[in-house]
């Protein structure tokens, strides 16, 4: 049953928080753990939908994933060592999950059907498959979405690979199968896409080696035949929940907001950075090094903002939080121009169009010129819109956001899908002082 929620325009926006832990880092944790030998203890593990599939499926995998202490822990099986489940593999709405155990399966001589919802199931993995089967991933059938059944095999071929889109996804899922071929598996991305992978890798034992080359591409090596150590990890806020209440700060006058404990790798600051140029009061405190990630606390004043051009190169940096970029951007002065947005079409919805077709059901002028999205912004926003979801959390939690600064309440279609990163959304803003119901 779908289950819609109402923004109201609020007062201010105010108060200390922390977000939940940052999903990409929460589902590695769980992967690495499950790969190393020995246990591996994570604290701020993020404690939702798409993280929680990632656990199943590696218990499903031979994996043990216990709570213990307000901490998991992941007994973990050697690289090599999971075992062929017994039960389809359920995804749920994780692209993430899914992409990166396809490379994980891949090394394994064991045979597993992936599945999803209905959003999971419409998402390309062709772009994860292709490089996989030149390693020697079999797949049964011809499709490119799940379900899928693929088969992995103990005697992986590592591959040298230039990324044809930026995906951190795709990335991760060959440098995973590569721990388990022998040799070198190296990945090359034109643009630099989150790296977490990378850095996790090095924590946990793996050898890596990263080159940034001249012409701005990045070069990730990873040695086959791995033996990865469990290990302490903590995990830092998630920078694309926080991105939400970052903007209904900015978007509802006289906020003061501070956001404890965010993740600050320079791979995930475009928001933060694009807002800075828009003129955004936005101050990093105590800027902080936590397990091989830069941690800070973010503090946020509304403020007036106007709109600029971002370029096509810095969408990696920031792909999750384009929605609500483009909120904001109709609370701007001027025209908000956001190139080179492909991507977006492929992620949980088509959020390019559905980003676009919210902001025009709240009176705002917008459209989209091939990959670009181009907003016009005046300072204030109508609302009084029904907005549809399409099963996204972020386009729920944009549009909620937009609500917030708007002249008339805003209806989302369905909330349930925000579960699947953000759980505490609707408390934790309420908390900060704002109106849903
Ligand atoms: C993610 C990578 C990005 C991002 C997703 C999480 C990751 O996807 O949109 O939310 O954890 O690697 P792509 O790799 O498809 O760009």
């Amino acid at each position: 049953m779908p289950h819609p929620l109402t923004a109201r325009r609020s007062a201010r926006i105010s108060g200390r928080v922390r977000v939940p832990g940052d999903k990409s880092i929460s589902h590695r944790a769980l992967i690495l753990g499950a790969l190393a030998t020995g246990r591996t203890r994570i604290t701020g593990l993020l404690d939702a939908d798409d993280v929680k599939a990632t656990a199943q499926v590696l218990e499903a995998l031979g994996a043990e994933v216990t709570h213990r202490d307000g901490a998991v822990e992941v007994l973990g099986q050697g690289v090599g060592g999971l075992r062929e489940p017994r039960e389809p593999l359920d995804f749920g709405n994780s692209g993430t999950s899914s992409r990166l155990m396809l490379g994980v399966v891949a090394g394994h001589d064991m045979r597993a059907e992936f599945t999803g919802d209905a959003s999971l199931s419409g998402r390309p993995m062709g772009r994860v498959l292709g490089p996989l089967t030149t390693m020697g991933l079999q797949v049964e059938g011809e499709g490119d979405t799940l379900p899928l059944a693929v088969r992995g095999t103990g005697d992986l071929v590592p591959i040298a690979y230039e990324l044809p889109v930026p995906s951190a996804q795709v990335k991760s899922a060959i440098l995973f199968a590569g721990l388990h071929a022998p040799g070198r598996t190296t990945v090359v991305e034109p643009l630099a896409t989150r790296d977490h992978t990378e850095r996790m890798l090095a924590f946990f034992g793996a050898e890596l080696r990263v080159e940034d080359r001249a012409d701005g591409s990045r070069a990730v090596t990873v040695c086959g035949d791995a033996e990865l150590h469990g290990a302490t990890f903590a995990v830092p806020g998630d920078p694309s929940s926080a991105a939400f209440i970052v903007a209904a700060a900015l978007i509802c006058p006289g906020s003061d907001v501070v956001i404890e404990n965010v993740l600050m790798n320079p791979t995930r600051t475009g928001f933060i950075d694009t807002l800075r140029e828009m003129g955004a009061e936005i101050e990093v405190l105590d800027l902080r090094d936590e397990g091989g990630e830069p941690v800070g606390d973010l503090r946020v004043k509304a403020g007036p903002l106007r709109g600029v051009r971002v370029p096509a190169g810095r969408a990696p940096s920031m792909i999750d939080e384009y929605p609500v970029l483009a909120v904001v951007a109709a609370f701007a002065e001027g025209e908000m121009h956001m190139a080179g947005l492909a991507e977006l079409k492929v992620k949980e919805s088509d959020r390019l169009a559905a980003t676009a077709a919210g902001l025009e059901a709240c009176g705002v002028a917008v459209h989209i010129d091939g990959d670009d999205l181009i907003v016009q912004g005046g300072g204030a926003v109508k609302g009084g819109a029904l907005v549809a979801t399409h099963m996204d959390h972020r386009i729920a939690m944009a549009f909620l956001t937009l609500g917030l600064g708007a002249e008339a309440p805003v209806t989302v279609d369905d909330v349930s899908m925000i579960a699947t990163s953000f759980p505490g959304f609707v408390p934790l803003m309420t908390e900060l002082g704002a109106e849903l119901a």
